[in-house]
């Protein structure tokens, strides 16, 4: 599982640039013949937010009216962008791994999918996130913090773990690329997420599934799978104490330096 997950991520990393795009109708990549979605190259999505809007009657009882969840074990919508999430939507519903929210999108219609993405996008992103009852605070030591912020904008080149803000931004709010389009009209890091302020159990029991092959239905999760794998369980906990520890809506940050 680990070499396969280092092979596919590195695959999927060198071939972005080079492979032809395999387009869909509606300009997706998604091929029926491939087990896993490739996400090498997506087109930019558009949707209705005024229309999403009318139709989170469900989402909201888990993602909150905002977009924040109502429940630490549950990822906040607000601050990710609209690609990111429908194609986590898409991936829910080729129902490839197994998620709570694999009958959650058994109804929703392509449109759908992308008015709700839309929408959650809109949504003003709060100063701070509400710590839940669960968020163990007290886990989160100034050491801790530290060693999760050296991990995130520097990695530790000698156990193998690259800086993640070389995909997710040097402040966390997504890739500077993601909205980078190649001449032929498609995006390569559109669906790579935003991590800021995404609540510490979210974060850590995400990483550790994507560490045991959890998440191995896509070329995004191939590249993610394959970083995890490097990461221990104090890693782990460091990194998701220091994201968890950033305030999504407030600013500081130097802008993020361009991907590769
Ligand atoms: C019963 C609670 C629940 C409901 C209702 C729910 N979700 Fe979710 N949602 C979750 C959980 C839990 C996850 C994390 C799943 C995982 O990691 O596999 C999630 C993940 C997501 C993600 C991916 C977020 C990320 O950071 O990767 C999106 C997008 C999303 N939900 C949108 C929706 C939309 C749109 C609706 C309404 C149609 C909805 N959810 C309804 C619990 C819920
Ligand atoms: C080479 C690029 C790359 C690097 C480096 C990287 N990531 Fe990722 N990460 C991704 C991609 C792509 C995804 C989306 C995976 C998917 O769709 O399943 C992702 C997803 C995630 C998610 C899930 C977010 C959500 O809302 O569910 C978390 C958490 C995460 N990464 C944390 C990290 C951490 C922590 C590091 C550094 C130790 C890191 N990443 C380094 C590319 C990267």
């Amino acid at each position: 599982m680990k070499m396969r997950g280092i092979i596919l991520a590195v695959a999927a990393l060198l071939y972005t640039p080079l492979l032809p795009a395999q387009s869909g109708d509606d300009g997706n990549t998604d091929s029926p013949e491939l087990p896993f979605l490739d996400l090498r190259r997506v087109e930019l999505i558009s949707g209705d937010a005024a229309a999403g809007r009318e139709k989170t009657q469900i989402c909201a009882n888990c993602h909150g009216p905002d977009g924040i969840a109502v429940v630490t074990e549950f990822p906040n919508l607000a601050g990710l962008s609209a690609d990111y999430m429908y194609w986590q939507l898409i991936r829910y519903k080729r129902g490839v791994n197994p998620s709570p929210m694999t009958p959650l999108v058994a109804d929703l219609s392509e449109q759908d999918m992308r008015d709700l993405s839309v929408y959650y996008a809109s949504l003003p992103v709060p100063s701070a996130v509400p710590a839940g009852d669960e968020e163990p605070a007290g886990d989160l030591t100034p050491a801790l913090l530290h060693k999760g912020k050296q991990l995130y904008l520097a990695g530790d080149p000698a156990r193998g773990i690259p800086a993640c803000q070389g995909c997710h931004g040097a402040d966390a709010r997504g890739p500077a690329a993601a909205h980078r389009i190649l001449p032929g009209g498609q995006a390569p890091y559109a669906a790579y997420p935003a991590l800021r302020g995404q609540h510490y159990g979210y974060l850590q029991t995400k990483l550790a599934g994507y560490r045991d092959g959890d998440m191995d239905d896509s070329t995004s999760g191939f590249v993610m799978t394959g970083v995890a794998e490097t990461l221990d369980d104090d890693a782990i906990q460091a990194v998701a104490g220091w994201l968890s520890s950033l305030q999504i809506g407030a600013s500081p940050t130097p802008t993020s330096p361009p991907i590769r």
